[in-house]
């Protein structure tokens, strides 16, 4: 496994493989690395010939007070990990190598709407952070594919529309989140949790699952799906931030045209964001579309 600091580096690399006519996959993450980041590796290593994995912990996404600084970097395990998974380099950049002009001039990215509701509201300046480092990423790589985890959905959903609003010409892939076995969706922030919170964390999963079983057997109040799980996440002990039944491809409200919903919802346990979602097509799941003409 080739290891790269330098984007001159990186791309004296992957110019070699892409000489040689490889398809190259890449896998951007912050670190910390776990069995859903892996996932993602193991599903680029399936669709391409080269997979890249960057691990930069990115400073433009975090907001004031956040958990910059107590962010979990675990460099040797990681590599490790990725070195067992197969990966063919790691790109390790440092702030400076990112942003060598600094952030505060930095060039920015910015996906208007979908950036701005449901984490973009409670985290202002949180997706253009993303954004704008996806961005630099994509085109220190220049990937013909890039893969992403599913339980940021907003992240995919924001990160699909800048490829296809700025032809960036890549390959989006998105893979299902990867859960402990009581359905906590597993998450670098899991590891802040205390061994109270722990037990009481995959309550957010369970009553997603539950708004999802309502609507699937034609309950179509969605104010009232939304607010009864904000009590019981309340009354679990989370401190909701939002819990929100949306069209899954505009993450506005769910409308006549709505295809596939998705319930998203973020809360915090303690010092611990959570978040979590789950889509599912309107027709297939339910009887919902069925009651709903008949009204
Ligand atoms: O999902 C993450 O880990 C980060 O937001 C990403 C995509 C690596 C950008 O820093």
């Amino acid at each position: 496994m080739r290891t790269c600091t330098t984007v001159a580096h990186l791309q004296l690399t992957l110019n070699a493989e892409r000489a040689k006519g490889k398809r190259i996959a890449f896998v951007p993450t912050m670190g910390n690395l776990h069995e859903g980041h892996l996932s993602l590796v193991r599903k680029a290593k399936a669709l391409a010939h080269y997979v890249v994995v960057s691990i930069f912990v990115n400073p433009l996404q975090f907001g004031e007070g956040e958990d910059l600084d107590n962010y979990p970097r675990t460099l040797a395990a990681d590599k490790s990990q990725l070195f067992s998974e197969g990966t063919d380099a790691v790109f390790i950049p440092s702030v400076a190598e990112m942003y060598p002009r600094g952030m505060r001039t930095q060039t920015q990215v910015r996906v208007p709407e979908l950036s701005e509701t449901l984490c973009g509201s409670s985290r202002p300046g949180h997706f253009d952070g993303v954004t704008t480092v996806v961005t630099k990423l994509f085109n220190m790589v220049k990937p013909d594919i890039a893969v992403f985890g599913e339980k940021d959905f907003q992240q995919l959903s924001i990160i699909r529309k800048m490829v296809d609003d700025l032809c960036m010409g890549i390959e989006i892939v998105g893979v299902p989140t990867a859960r402990a076995s009581d359905g906590l969706a597993l998450s670098s922030r899991n590891g802040y949790l205390s061994d109270e919170n722990r037990a009481i964390a995959p309550e957010l999963h369970h009553v997603i699952n539950d708004c999802k079983a309502a609507i699937g057997s034609g309950f179509d109040n969605f104010l009232q799906l939304e607010s009864h799980a904000r009590l019981r996440l309340l009354a679990a002990g989370f401190e909701p931030d939002y819990f929100a039944i949306r069209d899954a491809r505009t993450l506005s409200n769910v409308t006549d045209q709505t295809e596939e919903i998705a319930i998203l919802a973020a809360a915090r346990l303690g010092p611990t964001r959570l978040i979590d979602n789950t889509r599912f097509n309107l027709a297939t799941h339910s009887e919902w579309r069925l009651l709903a003409a008949q009204d």
